[in-house]
């Protein structure tokens, strides 16, 4: 109940306010405590409920950043690594991780949890909620914001959520990173994961009452479901579909929770994305590229990921049951061509990022130093 000693409230509606935030705090404090223990009661599955998927190394193409220059390499100019340099600009030594369903997060998590002793900073994830809500209201995203505000620094947060504008509740920005994914693969590796045995198992033994998937619906798969026109494979541009069920705008994450960012392969909510990872985000790392996501968050945001690839490499990669979707049989390129007409935003964004990633590496003179 320290915010409320902290400053004290002139109108009522205010403390109503402040009351029910506290409490929320509290209530959240509360539930982390209780999943964790549920958590250690479920162990053979090791992870939260419903989440995961480990699908990070195996996945990884074997091009490595530092053998680039086998490829026609882009000239961008002298590149000012200060200039690329994010993280300057955040006010509070808070990492917010509003991570991406199906890019490798569960494994990203698993690295900042080792990186926390090493590193010596404060760990803190949501819990699985029975539906996620990635798009907020303007109350919820407030209290989201208070509520990465309260937690001391150094301390990481991560939620799946779309962008968080702490500027317009008046409070301390943190240092954003996030990853991101080819869009086409992303989709169809999210299609695989929720018919995947242990998905609605774990659901399903932590919320009891919800219905058992349809057979039908399970045995689908990915390519008669494009080819067949069906609703659940069609992707019409501009639509929107709010909730956490719709997969294929993964630059909802990075525009934020307007109206204009929920149409599906817009202009308007690309461009925003963009602007985003351009003016806040000090690293967007990317799922086919690992090594350099993880040399860029070290050199970039070195006070949370320092010695980040060698612990990945070392312990997270050697540790973590390697959990591959084996239930994720191949799909046809001509298939992912026909997806792919209807992603052409999205694949920009995906381009950006990757391009704004491979400037940030470049800057650092890597190759050049002894
Ligand atoms: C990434 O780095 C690790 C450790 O330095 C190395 O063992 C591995 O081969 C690299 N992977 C790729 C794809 O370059
Ligand atoms: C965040 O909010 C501030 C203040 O309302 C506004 O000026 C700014 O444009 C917003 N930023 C984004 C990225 O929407
Ligand atoms: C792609 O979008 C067009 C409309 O622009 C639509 O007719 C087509 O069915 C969509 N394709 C898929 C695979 O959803
Ligand atoms: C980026 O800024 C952070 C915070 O000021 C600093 O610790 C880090 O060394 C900088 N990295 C680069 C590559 O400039």
């Amino acid at each position: 109940m320290k915010l409320l000693r902290q400053y004290f409230p002139k109108r009522l509606s205010e403390l109503v306010a402040l009351v029910s935030l506290s409490a929320t705090v509290f209530l959240f404090i509360h539930t982390r405590s209780l999943t964790n223990r549920l958590q250690e009661v479920q162990r053979p599955y090791e992870s939260s409920v419903g989440d995961a998927v480990y699908e990070f190394v195996n996945e990884e193409k074997p091009h490595h950043s530092r053998e680039l220059n086998t490829a026609p390499e882009v000239y961008y100019g002298k590149l000012d690594a200060n200039e690329l340099n994010n993280t300057r600009k955040a006010t509070k030594d808070v990492l917010f991780f509003n991570r991406v369903p199906k890019v490798g997060s569960q494994t990203t998590m698993e690295l900042l949890k080792s990186l926390s002793i090493k590193n010596d900073f404060h760990y803190h994830k949501d819990r699985t909620q029975k539906v996620e809500t990635i798009k907020l209201t303007y109350n919820e995203e407030k209290w989201l914001a208070n509520l990465i505000n309260y937690f001391d620094p150094p301390s990481v947060y991560v939620k799946h959520v779309c962008y968080v504008n702490f500027t317009q509740f008046d409070l301390p920005t943190p240092i954003y990173v996030n990853l991101v994914r080819d869009p086409v693969e992303r989709v169809i590796s999210w299609y695989y994961y929720v018919r995947a045995p242990w998905y609605f198992v774990e659901r399903k033994r932590a919320f009891p009452d919800l219905p058992l998937p349809n057979p039908n619906w399970l045995r689908k798969d990915f390519e008669t479901c494009v080819r067949t026109f069906d609703p659940e494979c069609r992707f019409i541009p501009g639509l929107k579909r709010d909730g956490f069920g719709d997969h294929r705008r993964q630059t909802m994450f990075f525009c934020g929770h307007g109206d204009e960012c929920t149409g599906f392969n817009t202009e308007i909510a690309m461009k925003k994305a963009k602007e985003n990872v351009e003016k806040s985000y000090a690293v967007v790392g990317v799922l086919e590229e690992l090594n350099k996501t993880l040399t860029v968050l070290e050199h970039y945001v070195p006070r949370f990921f320092k010695g980040a690839l060698d612990t990945y490499w070392n312990e997270v990669h050697v540790f973590s049951k390697i959990n591959r979707n084996i239930y994720k049989p191949p799909v046809a390129e001509a298939t992912k061509e026909i997806v792919r007409k209807n992603f052409t935003r999205e694949i920009e964004f995906f381009d950006f990022c990757k391009q704004r990633l491979h400037k940030q590496y470049l800057a650092l003179n890597l190759d050049k130093k002894p």
